[in-house]
């Protein structure tokens, strides 16, 4: 079984560098996906009141028996929810269907700037980041003005960002803003959601040389730069694959032609785009 290494966050806890992600898992399919997963070694899933699984990512887990202790579990305050009462009950919610009493991540999903309500969500999160219910507390889709935001209106710097990240949309002024925070960067559809990217010629040419999955070099490339990854599969032997990243290494002139691809072609919305 693959042993994933863990991420240092700013606040102390330790994540995961590899989740398993379970946007479009369909409910009937989401036991038996996250027991897949568990049983390759994944330790970290990432679910989200949206994805209308977290009952079933609940059960996974408790029915596979692994102590809560070493599972690392992310859910996410869905767009109609912000406001700071109203987060606080949206995070109970969330608590109950995954039938835990807290959860290692919670997040800010889209920062929703036309509803100007994430400052007062955020303020939710901390205050639950102390209850102890959530141990870490971060955000998704955040560009830097609203990172920015945040730290300078509450003086508190979310440690993860959750943002759409592949070699087709590198990001590197986000990933600079980042680092120079110390906020890590979690990848979203780290595979381009398995579509064109997967069958570039020059992620196949790497894959190739090295007898691996187009996949897994993509992956490789994201951990080679820092990333958390959470790639998505209902395929056994893919769940298993998006894992096996730690015994090979890509080089120099490997990472700088995936960088290459970078045209900032997104698979889904611009974070200002998307509204309650
Ligand atoms: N915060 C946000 O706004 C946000 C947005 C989107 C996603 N997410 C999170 O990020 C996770 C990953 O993103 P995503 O699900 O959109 O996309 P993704 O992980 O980039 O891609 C998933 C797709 O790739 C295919 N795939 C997986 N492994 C493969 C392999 N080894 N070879 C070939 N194809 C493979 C899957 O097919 P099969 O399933 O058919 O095997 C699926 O169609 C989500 O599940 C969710 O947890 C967050």
């Amino acid at each position: 079984m693959t042993q994933v290494p863990n991420v240092r966050l700013a606040d102390g806890h330790d994540m995961p560098q590899v989740g398993f992600g379970v946007y479009k898992v369909p409910q009937d399919e989401t036991v038996a996906a996250v027991r897949t997963a568990l049983d390759a070694g994944y330790r970290g899933v990432d679910t989200a009141v949206l994805y209308r699984n977290e009952a079933e990512v609940g059960r996974a887990v408790a029915e596979s028996g692994l102590p809560r202790e070493e599972l690392f579990v992310t859910t996410k305050l869905w767009n109609d929810r912000h406001g700071y009462d109203s987060a606080l009950a949206a995070f109970d919610e969330s608590l109950g269907r995954l039938g835990m009493d807290y959860v290692d991540l919670y997040m800010i999903h889209w920062p929703v700037a036309s509803l100007d309500r994430y400052v007062e969500t955020w303020r939710a999160l901390l205050r639950l980041r102390d209850e102890g219910r959530a141990r870490s507390v971060g955000v998704a889709n955040f560009t830097e003005g609203y990172l920015q935001r945040l730290i300078d209106e509450t003086g508190v710097t979310p440690v993860v960002n959750q943002v759409e990240l592949h070699p087709y949309l590198n990001q590197p002024e986000l990933r600079a803003y980042h680092e120079r925070h110390g906020i890590v960067t979690e990848a979203w559809a780290p595979l381009a959601r398995g579509g064109k990217l997967l069958a570039d010629p020059v992620v196949t040419g790497i894959a190739e040389r090295h007898g691996r999955m187009p996949a897994q070099v993509v992956l490789r490339w994201h951990l080679q730069h820092g990333d958390v990854v959470i790639p998505k599969s209902v395929t056994p032997e893919r769940i298993r694959a998006n894992i096996e990243l730690f015994d090979f290494a890509l080089d120099d002139d490997e990472m700088a032609a995936l960088d290459g691809l970078d045209v900032g072609e997104r698979t889904g919305n611009h974070p200002d785009n998307v509204g309650p």
